[in-house]
């Protein structure tokens, strides 16, 4: 067993400097877990956005997610600049939604320019309602339902077509229609390293058709009046650091592209995915946004300039990197447990729940005490969730300052795939959300509520009691 007894420990300094105060001082790595706009105010508490952490739960609650406006923003917008500096074609990011999909999230990324991916009809559904302009959603999914095919095609937004049986069900769906706009997913055989479950490049992947199908695929499309093929799309997987698998992946599109030509297809577009990974713990050491930008820009310029090929309009769907860094999830410390010589648990009042990512993935992530920022870190505890399961653990061996009931634990980098892959284990409800910009906090998702818990709850009649 590893032993995690505090006295093991080296622990060294506070756990944020808020300032770099002269080019020697190091930089403590908390800064670079939190949001931009994380500061230490007067009252020693974290504030981002210009909002003190410690009010923000006394207002909105516990737990909460509170997203940093100013930082996807900024992350929005690295994207852009960077394609309009290195790419002299068109070119689209569009925000893959799938990391956090609600309605102020989708009308931000689209406010910066984004187009939204999305992979069912509910984040189709939301988008829309969220005001997104259907040219600029792009629907994907290994196995859309008639419903959903339906939706994006009244719509009018672009499908991403996964598989045969789909190409299919489209064909019999757009008899009376106009022409539908499609692109094809193509399965790349290229691996990176990444967990085995966020893995989607592989030739052993549910997605997308198998390149050996490539020549009947685009021969089929090619004489499917109905379907307006406008271009190719892959993704090979969540939270890579190696710039290499991407660059392979805009030489072999590139290619793919050139071969649809001779079935008269012509293609428009390349779409080159998402994943690009980002900083949970401060030996994560991802590229940053520009420099993935410039190497997929690079290679789809030089590969199409060997192929004699017009520069496709290029299109990357990055979600993680967008809003990861963007949102901390704020907890109240409750009971803590001394297990003499092993370890402390500390208990919050969420976890597996608002984010399964750690019992998911073991997804590692860091903490900070918001109400004691320049308390020195004294304490080496794991932080657990407080649902019926051994493994609600959110992080272990985390370094702390020494904790209280009531303190107010951050943790860092939640933005992406916590809200959304969030459940109602143990029947919790879901925590709320609020975005902070400029010393305002707006909700923008309820807390839930026990009556929201048994909405689809139905008792039949026979059941209820005295019957
Ligand atoms: N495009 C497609 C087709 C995808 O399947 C994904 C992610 C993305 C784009 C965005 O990838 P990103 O830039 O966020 O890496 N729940 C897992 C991640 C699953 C990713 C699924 N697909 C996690 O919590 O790590």
């Amino acid at each position: 067993m590893v032993s995690t007894h505090p006295t093991e420990v080296q622990h060294t300094g506070t756990q944020y400097l808020p300032q770099k105060r002269n080019p020697n001082e190091t930089v403590s790595p908390n800064q670079e877990l939190l949001p931009l706009t994380a500061k230490v105010n007067s009252d020693d508490c974290l504030e981002i956005g210009g909002c003190d952490v410690t009010t923000l739960v006394q207002q909105f609650g516990s737990p909460l997610y509170i997203l940093d406006e100013e930082t996807l923003r900024a992350a929005c917008r690295q994207y852009r600049d960077a394609f309009k500096q290195y790419y002299p074609g068109v070119s689209q990011v569009l925000y893959a939604s799938k990391a956090w999909n609600c309605l102020a999230v989708c009308a931000i990324a689209a406010s910066e320019g984004l187009g939204i991916d999305v992979v069912s009809g509910g984040e189709l559904y939301t988008a829309l309602a969220a005001g997104v302009s259907p040219e600029k959603i792009y629907l994907h999914g290994n196995n859309k339902s008639q419903p959903e095919l339906v939706l994006a095609i009244e719509s009018g937004v672009t499908i991403v077509v996964d598989n045969w049986q789909e190409l299919h069900n489209l064909v019999q769906l757009t008899q009376n229609t106009q022409p539908v706009r499609i692109m094809l997913r193509l399965t790349p055989g290229i691996e990176c390293h990444t967990h085995e479950y966020i893995r989607t490049g592989h030739l052993d992947s549910k997605f997308g058709f198998d390149p050996n199908d490539l020549d009947e695929v685009f021969s089929f499309v090619s004489k499917q009046p109905s379907l307006n093929c406008i271009g190719l799309h892959a993704h090979i997987g969540s939270q890579i650091f190696e710039l290499q698998p991407h660059q392979d992946l805009g030489a072999v599109m590139v290619q793919w592209f050139r071969d649809t030509a001779k079935y008269g297809l012509s293609l428009t577009e390349l779409n080159i995915g998402g994943g690009l990974g980002i900083r949970y713990t401060e030996s994560d050491d991802p590229p940053s946004i520009e420099d993935w930008v410039k190497v997929i820009c690079e290679v789809v310029q030089e590969t199409c300039a060997a192929e004699n090929l017009p520069l496709p309009k290029l299109l990357c769907e990055p979600g993680r990197s967008l809003i990861a860094t963007a949102c901390v999830t704020a907890y109240t410390v409750g009971a803590t447990k001394v297990v003499p010589e092993i370890r402390t648990y500390v208990s919050v009042d969420g976890g597996m729940s608002d984010n399964p990512r750690p019992i998911t993935y073991q997804s590692v992530y860091r903490a900070v005490v918001a109400n004691k920022m320049s308390a020195n870190v004294t304490e080496t505890v794991t932080v657990a969730g407080k649902h019926c399961e051994s493994g609600d653990i959110l992080i272990k061996n985390a370094q702390l300052p020494k904790t209280e009931p009531g303190d107010i634990l951050v943790v860092m980098a939640t933005g992406a795939y916590n809200y959304s892959m969030a459940s109602n284990y143990n029947r919790l409800p879901r925590p709320a959300a609020v975005v902070v910009a400029n010393g305002e906090a707006n909700l923008i998702l309820q807390r839930e509520t026990y009556q929201d818990l048994i909405r689809q709850d139905c008792l039949p009649e026979r059941l209820k009691r005295g019957n």
